[in-house]
């Protein structure tokens, strides 16, 4: 099936699913990847290792400017104090824009992307012919939190991760530039009562449609 310049942006909240969604759907259809998200940790990553403020602008937009998509290290990244650093950067539109456009230039490469963040469908590729808003309650993300926490043999309390989600839910949806919120032509999926295969499969149903309806045109 053609699939040329064909681009899948998926939105969300932390912990919905989109990264694990992102990743069948990428395999599955023979697309790139980008894990928006860790382009905001990179930034946020590099002002803590040089002992930086996280409001210091101009650092963060030189850091922005520095990031090399290819060369992201998902292991350094991931950790719970990156994620939140991150979504503090990310509050800053000039650097917003640096990545940004970044991400614009990963999603024009043949054979086209899959992008999961916040602003994917809203700001990033507005033109996506499929976009996902995927959500869970924070009880779910938190339950989902501690099960990862606890299969990498750590341990954590759930009032304080479920504090930890809520507190980085209201500020991305918060923020003035670009906040998380579902594109008016977005597929809403609640992952909630959903495994990753359930929700893969109602993605792949999604993307068929659009698919056979770019065929046809
Ligand atoms: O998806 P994540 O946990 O890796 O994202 C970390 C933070 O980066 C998130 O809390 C907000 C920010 N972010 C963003 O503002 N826009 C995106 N497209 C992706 C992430």
């Amino acid at each position: 099936m053609m699939t040329d310049g064909f681009i899948i942006a998926i939105d969300g909240p932390a912990g919905a699913g989109k990264g694990t969604l992102a990743r069948r759907l990428a395999d599955h259809y023979r697309l790139n990847l980008l894990d928006t998200g860790l382009t905001y940790r990179a930034v946020a990553h590099r002002l803590v290792t040089h002992g930086l403020p996280l409001d210091n602008i101009s650092a963060a937009e030189t850091a922005a400017r520095q990031i090399d998509l290819a060369a992201m290290d998902r292991d350094t990244l991931s950790t719970h104090a990156v994620g939140e650093a991150a979504s503090r950067v990310a509050v800053h539109p000039s650097v917003r824009r640096i990545l940004v456009d970044k991400q614009r230039d990963f999603a024009s490469r043949p054979p086209g992307a899959v992008l999961d963040g916040r602003d994917i469908g809203t700001v990033v590729c507005p033109d996506a012919p499929v976009k996902l808003y995927l959500t869970a309650t924070p009880a779910t993300r938190a339950r989902r939190r501690m099960a990862e926490i606890e299969a990498r043999g750590g341990q954590a309390d759930y009032e304080r991760v479920l504090a930890d989600i809520e507190r980085r839910d209201s500020r991305d949806m918060g923020r003035e530039d670009s906040p998380l919120r579902p594109a008016a032509d977005a597929h809403l999926l609640d992952t909630s009562e959903m495994d990753i295969d359930a929700a893969f499969e109602a993605a792949c149903v999604i993307v068929d449609q659009a698919l056979a309806a770019r065929t046809k045109a």
